[in-house]
């Protein structure tokens, strides 16, 4: 990656120092960002990498620490599923982190994956918008993301019709296989970011990741396609995922 200066990259012995970092970098942005403006908001990724930070997250000290009331809990992407199936990102958070912390009902927009999914995306952007006001693309303070081993990040998708930028915030996914449709929010809306945190552990990851980050068309890839104008985007990537 022709490394701009906003990229941060960062190698930990394993998922379990990864995850405290991610945590105290939670912990940090939430503060300067409710110092500043009196809110934080967060887009949260499903899959498994993330769900020990939710974890930390959800216990002592972060807990009771971060100042939950103040912050506004968002989702990169949901699978169109009820929010009780093992399969919903909405269902990760809450069990790991919601059900854990004191935080207002209306701080958390999750998207609502029961209903079709064209129409979960429209009323998920509704929401989204509604909290940002009129600017035309939603500025998050931060976006925690995952890649997959063919280098899709949320549920943006190597050819999927969302990868070049889109107009829209969050769009459906129609996915052939597995056979379940979701919802994401668009590369536009990553790529205006304040903050985008990747969090990428384990060997499967180690051939994208040198794809992405050294190779010579990251572009190819849709998490290669992030690239914060104004913002910063931080790797946080285990020994496992780094490879050599
Ligand atoms: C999802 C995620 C997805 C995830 C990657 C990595 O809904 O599944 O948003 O983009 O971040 O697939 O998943 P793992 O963390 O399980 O490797």
């Amino acid at each position: 990656m022709n490394r701009r200066s906003n990229v941060r990259i960062s190698v930990f012995d394993d998922l379990q120092s990864l995850s405290q970092s991610a945590a105290e970098l939670f912990q940090s942005l939430s503060r300067s960002s409710i110092g500043a403006k009196g809110r934080f908001a967060v887009a949260l990724s499903g899959g498994t990498t993330p769900r020990l930070l939710y974890t930390l997250l959800g216990a002592s000290p972060y807990q009771n620490t971060i100042e939950w009331h103040s912050i506004h809990l968002f989702w990169a992407d949901e699978r169109c599923v009820p929010a009780d199936d093992p399969a919903s990102n909405y269902k990760l958070v809450r069990d790991t982190l919601l059900k854990k912390i004191t935080i207002p009902e209306e701080n958390v927009h999750h998207v609502h994956g029961e209903t079709d999914p064209e129409l979960a995306a429209h009323a998920y952007e509704q929401d989204i918008k509604a909290f940002y006001g009129t600017v035309a693309i939603p500025i998050f303070d931060l976006i925690i993301l995952g890649i997959g081993a063919d280098g899709h990040t949320a549920s943006i998708f190597p050819g999927s019709p969302t990868v070049p930028e889109s107009a829209r915030v969050a769009v459906p996914v129609y996915l052939e296989k597995p056979q379940v449709n979701r919802v994401t929010i668009t590369i536009s809306v990553i790529n205006h970011a304040s903050n985008v945190l990747f969090l990428v552990a384990g060997k499967a990851k180690t051939n994208v990741l040198q794809n992405i980050l050294y190779g010579g068309n990251p572009k190819a890839y849709p998490a290669g396609l992030v690239s914060t104008e104004n913002g910063t985007v931080t790797w946080f990537i285990d020994r496992e995922a780094a490879g050599k």
